[in-house]
């Protein structure tokens, strides 16, 4: 039976510290911080309005996170700033190992789904432009639901639009949290720990898999 595999968007395929280089032009050598601050408040407003039951878009919580990091960094980005940065964010790189180990997940007979916190219009943008769209079946987005991972709702849709076992579907991830997610609403879930020095949550809720790379788990599912 093919493998179902659900890949996680921005941190995994997708570089969300790929906007550092226009943020160097609004911020200068504080750009690396604020990608930072960024990435991190994003992610804490998508937490915060799901368990709120508040649910406004990925698109809004990351415009509200790019708000937050401008007042505390005080960085005064003007409209049109916040504009070009916003725009950015859909033209943001994929990593350097994302296109061929897609291709050598797809050519061993795994089906391939995008399952994102962004709206199905952000990441169809984004894959489009990092050229990777074409490989997968669908972009399963948390939108339909009306909130965000790690909600056990948003897993079940995957396991549901997929239309196969729990068991038979994967979660592939660099984000802990969203690992522990998948793990815990029943689906394998394999962690991609792209950097040294990352560090697991000790929740007790194990990644089935660990990889160093994408080019690993195609290895190792091959
Ligand atoms: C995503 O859902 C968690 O940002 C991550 O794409």
């Amino acid at each position: 039976m093919s493998i179902v595999l659900a890949f996680d968007i921005y941190g995994t395929l997708i570089d969300p510290h790929g906007v550092v280089t226009e943020l160097q032009r609004h911020v200068g050598d504080r750009a690396a911080e604020f990608s930072r601050v960024w990435r991190d408040k994003q992610l804490e407003y998508t937490w915060r309005r799901g368990l709120m039951d508040r649910y406004q878009d990925f698109g809004v919580c990351t415009l509200q996170a790019l708000d937050y990091a401008d007042l505390l960094l005080q960085t005064h980005l003007d409209e049109s700033a916040r504009a070009s940065l916003m725009q950015s964010y859909r033209t943001l790189p994929a990593y350097a190992d994302v296109p061929a180990a897609l291709e050598s997940l797809r050519s061993a007979g795994h089906r391939l789904f995008a399952f994102s916190n962004g709206t199905a219009e952000m990441v169809g943008a984004v894959l489009e432009h990092a050229r990777i769209r074409d490989f997968f079946e669908h972009i399963i987005s948390v939108d339909e639901l009306q909130t965000f991972k790690p909600s056990p709702e948003v897993y079940r849709r995957v396991i549901d639009i997929a239309d196969t076992e729990s068991g038979n579907c994967w979660l592939v991830s660099s984000n802990g949290f969203d690992v522990i997610g998948a793990v815990s609403a029943g689906m394998k879930a394999a962690w991609l720990k792209r950097f040294d020095g990352v560090i697991f949550d000790p929740w007790g809720i194990d990644p089935t898999l660990v990889v160093q790379s994408l080019d690993e788990l195609a290895q190792k599912l091959s």
